[in-house]
């Protein structure tokens, strides 16, 4: 298998991690090998804040550490999926949410339990460091498009330094004051956050393995031999 092929399927998001913290060498590393991603026009339309220690102890006290109790997107929020999701994507997410509770324990009918999993997005599932992404919000479809490429990059080559990582867009709720707290320019927001850390390999959360469709299920290919 090729290094590529073993970080993609390596890959996870992990919700639990070991307290030790990441050097800022690491991430500046990190960052430096995920700067090579493709972008249409070159635009590299993407900026990230890293966070750790009382930086990153601030932002998730801006959102109250994770004591979140079901409120919806802040100012210049939107919603995370489309409403009425339909098939298949509507049994994906249900599935998943389905399987990671089944691994905590957290019974369907205990909301509280499943509340207080999700409001561990906004601790960064106890990661050391936290990433954030922003982009311009007049950038258009396929800057979005390009920034999602540029954190799949970090995300496999954090594979390759031992990292492990969990893309957030939970983060998304407290678009308002992370705006306001992260000091950024008026027409930029942050589209997502990223907690950054060294996995718990004991933790039954990060047992969890999400499902893919099989490629007949999402691809065509047509006028071959
Ligand atoms: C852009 C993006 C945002 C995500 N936001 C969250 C999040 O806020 N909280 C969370 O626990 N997982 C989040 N996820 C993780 C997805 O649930 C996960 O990628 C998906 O279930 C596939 O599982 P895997 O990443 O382990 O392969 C996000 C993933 C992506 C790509």
């Amino acid at each position: 298998m090729t290094p590529v092929t073993q970080a993609l399927q390596q890959r996870i998001s992990v919700r639990a991690y070991l307290d030790r913290p990441v050097p800022q060498a690491l991430v500046r590393e990190l960052l430096d090998t995920a700067r090579w991603s493709p972008s249409g026009g070159n635009l590299q339309p993407w900026r990230v804040i890293a966070v750790a220690g009382k930086e990153r102890e601030a932002v998730c006290d801006l959102a109250a550490n994770g004591s979140w109790s079901g409120a919806g997107p802040e100012d210049g929020g939107y919603a995370l999926y489309p409403p009425s999701l339909w098939e298949p994507h509507r049994s994906r997410r249900y599935e998943l949410g389905e399987q990671m509770y089944a691994l905590l324990g957290i019974a369907r009918e205990d909301k509280e339990g499943r509340l207080r999993q999700f409001a561990a997005n906004y601790r960064f599932f106890d990661a050391p460091v936290g990433l954030f992404f922003i982009i311009d919000k007049r950038m258009g479809h396929g800057q979005w498009a390009h920034i999602g490429m540029f954190m799949q990059s970090v995300m496999l080559a954090a594979v390759e330094l031992g990292l492990a990582t969990c893309p957030q867009e939970a983060w998304g709720v407290y678009r308002g004051r992370l705006h306001k707290h992260l000091g950024l320019a008026a027409a930029e927001m942050v589209y997502c956050g990223m907690a950054l850390g060294y996995a718990d390999p004991d933790a039954p959360v990060n047992q969890l393995r999400s499902e893919r469709a099989s490629v007949d299920e999402f691809a065509s290919l047509r006028g071959f031999d």
